[in-house]
């Protein structure tokens, strides 16, 4: 998990790098009943809607047996696939030490699970975010060098204090992500793969726009944080993905800082879309608030 922490120094407890044990035999048998519901719920709904390396990562990695899995377990097949390994923090994490575990192959995972008569409700990241959304995606040797230079560029982006720009690329592609495939759009987001509402929304409702993937374009787009996304960036391929963010970002962080923000449901003459998306969702529930 990404974002400020509320303070710079680990809490009591955590290392200097901000790990905790996962201490996996302190959870209750209502907690591991609260990841096998999940768990069931996401992997029955999406066969055909995710993408095939989300699908055998979530196959290799054997998340389901017994409730929430242990770290200790997924990182031995974890790291003979492709080096990367998962690490409890207590929560969110500044943005230089989430950034400093991705360029080391680490990623930080919430350990506590959210409550089981609020299954759809998430305030922070938890366990089932974490490790069912974004772990089977690292076990993809592609995504896997994504998210290692995702991590190199964090750190380079808050030097150029361009961290903003950057955050709204891995947003759109880590968290909400949408690929094109020879059947169709897929799901390669985690926000979207654990979220039963977002896996149905993401590809099938007509109020988002799904555009294709443009690097720049991206950078310049704001996000939710707090609903569905009024936008999806579609990627032809991880390869495609990985090649588009191995230029090196300065001049287009130089450019973007004379190049306003578009507004979050824009449609470009130069985008190429997928769906126009009516917007109906968003204009509903802004007048709701209203
Ligand atoms: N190429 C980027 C830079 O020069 C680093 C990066 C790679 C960022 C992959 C995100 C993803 O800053
Ligand atoms: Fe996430």
């Amino acid at each position: 998990m990404s974002a400020a922490a509320a303070q710079n120094t680990p809490p009591p407890g955590a290392r200097a790098d901000w790990t905790i044990d996962q201490d996996w035999q302190a959870y209750g048998a209502a907690e591991h009943a609260v990841w096998t519901t999940l768990y069931e719920r996401q992997s029955s709904l999406l066969p055909g809607r995710a993408c095939d390396a989300f699908l055998s990562g979530l196959d290799a990695l054997d998340l389901h047996a017994g409730g929430i899995p242990s770290f200790a377990k997924i990182n031995s097949e974890l790291g003979r696939l492709t080096g990367w390994s998962v690490v409890a923090v207590p929560g969110l994490v500044p943005d230089e030490v989430f950034f400093e575990h991705l360029a080391n192959r680490r990623f930080p995972a919430g350990r506590f699970i959210r409550d089981g008569a609020r299954l759809d409700y998430l305030e922070e990241p938890d366990v089932f975010h974490d490790v069912f959304g974004h772990v089977p995606m690292l076990s993809d040797p592609v995504f896997g060098d994504y998210m290692q230079a995702y991590g190199r560029g964090g750190l380079r982006a808050s030097r150029l204090r361009h961290l903003h720009h950057l955050a709204r690329l891995y947003w759109y592609t880590v968290e909400f992500g949408l690929m094109e495939t020879a059947s169709g759009l897929r799901i390669y987001g985690a926000g979207i793969v654990s979220s039963r509402a977002e896996s149905i929304f993401a590809l099938d409702d007509a109020s988002p726009n799904r555009l294709a993937f443009d690097l720049e374009r991206v950078m310049r787009t704001p996000y939710r944080i707090d609903d569905f996304q009024q936008a999806y960036f579609v990627i032809p391929s991880l390869d495609a993905l990985l090649a588009a963010t191995l230029q090196d970002f300065a001049p287009i962080y130089r450019r973007l800082e004379t190049a306003a923000d578009l507004s979050i449901d824009a449609i470009l003459p130069r985008d190429r879309v997928f769906t126009r998306g009516s917007q109906a969702y968003a204009k509903a529930r802004s007048a709701a608030v209203q």
